[in-house]
């Protein structure tokens, strides 16, 4: 069977890889943003799980460490156990007090950025060197993808979006709920931390690749669609930036949560303005 013409000169255009025996032939610092990565992810990681785990009644008060009046840390919210009071409790799950709250709540968020996009890319260099950075070759000698078990998985990322977005409205109406002591309009410094962690969720939530396939996937025509096509621009701004809204708001939370800590237990003060 002869060659079309076209498929002659797709053949040609292919050229075999050189020959060249050193894993990179790059001089510049490019394990830097990987070791950067490796330690940032596991620092939040070794921290969080501390914290989910860390969860005792504050001296003299029935409240646990993870409420400061009026704030609730990020990392139990929504709340469901009695050491919130009843201003932020949810519900009471006396069936799984034996378990920290953190745990199953983290999970809705911790499946959304695992799956993540960027995360991915992130991990998959810092972690697997899968490859470490561009023009480096990786260690491994077989390439899956994500098309089998356990990286299958990670198509679950469009769904958790779902998930996230509920959680990102739980957050902001615990940001909103910090405005509110006792009746109270109340100001404090814990009040911007909760509301810039409201902000920072969102514009990670809706700057998802997901998110810009909900807003404006399957459509052929823009001219057709006017206010998809403003939606879509607005989350693809936010899209632009997305690595930069994932590492802030991770580690936003993790001041939030310990910010709220420190208050609780009263090794700080809580800079606070009541009108
Ligand atoms: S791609 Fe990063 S949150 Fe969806």
């Amino acid at each position: 069977m002869s060659l079309e013409t076209p498929d002659r000169q797709r053949l040609a255009s292919v050229q075999p890889r050189a020959d060249i025996k050193a894993r990179t032939l790059r001089q510049d610092r490019w394990w830097l943003q990987p070791l950067i990565i490796a330690v940032g992810f596991s620092a939040f990681v070794v921290y969080s799980t501390w914290a989910a785990f860390n969860h005792p009644v504050v001296a003299g008060t029935h409240h646990r460490i993870f409420f400061a009046d009026p704030y609730l840390s990020p990392f139990y919210s929504p709340c469901f156990t009695d050491g919130c009071p009843p201003s932020v409790r949810w519900a009471d799950f006396h069936i799984w007090k034996w378990l920290s709250p953190a745990i199953y709540i983290l999970v809705f968020p911790l499946s959304f950025r695992a799956t993540c996009y960027y995360y991915r890319k992130a991990y998959y260099r810092s972690f697997w060197l899968s490859p470490p950075a561009c023009a480096v070759a990786e260690p491994h000698k077989n390439y899956t993808g994500e098309t089998r078990f356990p990286l299958v998985f990670q198509n679950v990322h469009r769904y958790a979006w779902y998930f996230a977005v509920i959680f990102a409205g739980i957050l902001t109406w615990d940001a909103a709920l910090a405005f509110d002591k006792d009746g109270h309009f109340y100001v404090g410094v814990g009040t911007a931390i909760l509301t810039i962690n409201a902000l920072l969720i969102w514009a990670y939530t809706l700057g998802c690749h997901s998110c810009r396939h909900i807003t404006a996937g399957r459509i052929n025509h823009f001219s057709k669609h006017p206010v998809r096509y403003r939606l879509w621009g607005l989350v693809s701004r936010l899209n632009n930036r997305h690595m930069q809204w994932a590492w802030a708001s991770l580690l936003w939370v993790a001041l939030a949560d310990g910010y709220i800590r420190l208050v609780a237990n009263g090794t700080i003060h809580d800079y606070h303005h009541i009108f």
